[in-house]
């Protein structure tokens, strides 16, 4: 019977009345909680990489900011099945009692999210994150201990309640030593370590070289220790905080602005709020604004927002600033990449920044390693050589993108390109490593995990300057390489038929086989100089434009198909013997 009545009460659907009962606020936590795939926290191996990622970019961002060389140290334990430990310890500037739980027990929560600077993080939900994931797969709180220049360090429990979002400190106590920094200490479940190319390792051996000013060890569940030592002991510029663009600012941007902003006109608002408003702007904004500019800016209503947003676009604007972007710059990356993979050659690129839309200021730089250990090592082949395969090194704000590879702008341009017009037949398997960058003050993440950036077109012009521009170079490279290779072959073939050809020819002239063979070693020496001077003038020529490397690739081409014709005919007299 009770089923029955069940039934019939589907049947009949519910008033608004019925449905308002099950009416029911959540908190950011309460999302986040059953969305921590949109954290990237998601996936066994995934998620560790993601956990160390976000503890050790908080840490270098920290550094950063107090202009500190940072010393990090990530441990790894293995406590069970499945089920592992994770200490990341920094020499930052610390937390304070008041901010601590906050950082590391509230989402959307930190000192990133409403500042316009060139950090790691964001959104403010990294370490809030990590602490919600302990608590949900293990029952238990995150540690932290932490010391300030001021006072004494102090310990600390951290756990999240998610129906309030708001963090919860237990067992706090004052420690009497001496300590600058912060550790954080959070056991998970339902993760794994292993040694692949999207695990901590890796994460940290890609986080060196963007950072070869930080040094970071990583302490492997098995014990071993594994160091990647500075390369340079000077602290990158600490980022500067900009201000947003009039171009890029929407309707609803600007009231929110407006809305916590501290002055009391709408023509100072405008002027401190924004890049580029200076008293000329202003004049120019007044001619098309129907409202009293001396207003409250906290009285600003959506019709009057929309107005200067009109006008703004009518205003020529001086683009926006971009001197608060710090790029690794050309000289530490190529000591980077040179120290890790010590290639044959290696050539690094720095656009000048740009903006893309929204107003964001960024810049790319690219390096492009050959030869050496560059790439990656694939499976060996038939013959038991291992091969190597081209390996693309992903950052933003230098941190590493390890996952959503096909979704990722920089994947995108790097597939964009014609690598054979560079002299790259199989770009896939070539001993090459693309080191990309992508620094701004917004990055434009396809997603929450900050895993991929967006491919605005702005962006993806860029990067395919930057990427064709090393490639320019590296065609020089190979070039060169290949032509010298031609030079020692045909060298070696040309002295080792000399002796014989001497034999032949002082036999039929009667001339002595020694004068002969001087003649003919002058002959090749003559040959081979002339060569050389050929290549000089290649070598000038580095600067190719497009259409050159077209033509350098299709008369490569004509020259290879030639020669292996060539060797075939050879083949055929001599029986296919060489
Ligand atoms: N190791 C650390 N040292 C100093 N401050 C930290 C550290 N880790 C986190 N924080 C603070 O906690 C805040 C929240 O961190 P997080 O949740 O990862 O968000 P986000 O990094 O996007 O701001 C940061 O903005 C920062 O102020
Ligand atoms: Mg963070």
């Amino acid at each position: 019977m009770a089923e029955e009545k069940t039934i019939q009460e589907h049947e009949i659907g519910l008033s608004a009345e019925d449905i308002a009962k099950e009416f029911k606020e959540h908190s950011v936590a309460e999302f986040f909680k059953k969305n921590m795939q949109m954290l990237g926290l998601t996936g066994k191996i995934k998620t560790l990489t993601t956990i160390i990622h976000e503890y050790v970019t908080n840490s270098l961002d920290a550094c950063e900011e107090a202009k500190i060389l940072p010393d990090i140290e990530v441990q790894i334990k293995e406590l069970g099945e499945e089920y592992y430990e994770i200490t990341v310890k920094d020499n930052g500037p610390g937390l304070t009692k008041e901010t601590v739980g906050k950082a590391l027990g509230k989402l959307l929560a930190g000192t990133k999210f409403h500042r316009m600077m060139q950090m790691r993080g964001q959104q403010g939900i990294g370490a809030a994150g990590c602490t919600m994931l302990s608590q949900i797969t293990t029952g238990k709180a995150t540690s932290v201990i932490t010391g300030t220049s001021k006072g004494k360090p102090f310990s600390a429990e951290i756990t999240i309640d998610p129906k309030k979002n708001e963090p919860k400190l237990d067992n706090i106590s004052e420690l009497d030593k001496e300590f600058h920094g912060t550790i954080i200490r959070a056991k998970f479940k339902g993760v794994k370590y292993v040694n692949s190319e999207q695990a901590p390792m890796e994460y940290l051996r890609r986080t060196a070289v963007a950072n070869p000013h930080a040094q970071i060890t990583l302490i492997e569940p098995s014990g071993q220790k594994i160091i990647f030592k500075r390369t340079l002991k000077e602290v990158p510029a600490r980022p500067v905080e900009m201000k947003p663009h009039p171009r890029g600012v929407a309707i609803d941007d600007l009231i929110t602005l407006a809305k916590y902003s501290d002055t009391r006109k709408v023509s100072s608002f405008l002027k401190n709020s924004f890049d580029r408003v200076g008293d000329k702007a202003l004049e120019e904004l007044a001619k098309g604004i129907s409202f009293d500019m001396n207003k409250d800016p906290r009285q600003l209503g959506w019709d009057e927002a929309e107005e200067i947003i009109k006008q703004f676009k009518k205003i020529t604007f001086i683009a926006p600033r971009t001197d608060g972007l710090i790029p690794v710059g050309e000289e530490r990356i190529q000591k980077s990449l040179q120290s890790i993979v010590n290639p044959e050659f290696l050539n690094v690129v720095t656009r000048k920044p740009s903006v893309y839309s929204g107003g964001f200021p960024f810049q790319i730089e690219v390096g492009i390693a050959y030869g050496g250990d560059a790439g990656r090592v694939a499976e060996a082949n038939e013959e038991g050589v291992s091969q190597r395969k081209i390996e693309i090194m992903r950052f933003a704000n230098r941190a590493p993108l390890l996952f959503d590879t096909g979704g990722c702008a920089i994947t995108k341009a790097v597939q964009s390109i014609d690598w054979k017009r560079y002299g790259m037949k199989d770009f896939e398997n070539a001993p090459l490593t693309i080191f990309v960058n992508l620094i701004s003050v917004h990055i434009p993440y396809t997603s929450a995990g900050k895993q991929a950036i967006s491919d605005e077109d702005e962006i993806m012009e860029e990067l395919r300057l930057a990427l064709m521009d090393t490639g320019r170079r590296i065609y020089t490279f190979i070039g060169r390489q290949r032509r010298l290779a031609e030079k020692e072959a045909k060298r070696k073939m040309f002295y080792k038929y000399a002796t014989e050809v001497a034999y032949a020819v002082s036999e039929l002239t009667g001339k002595t086989k020694k004068d002969i063979e001087q003649k003919l070693h002058s002959i090749v020496l003559k040959h081979l100089k002339l060569e050389e001077q050929k290549e000089k003038e290649m070598d000038q020529k580095s600067e190719m434009s497009e259409e050159e490397i077209e033509k350098e690739y299709e008369k490569r081409k004509a020259r290879e198909k030639k020669d292996s014709e060539k060797k075939q005919k050879k083949k055929g007299i001599s029986g296919g013997d060489e």
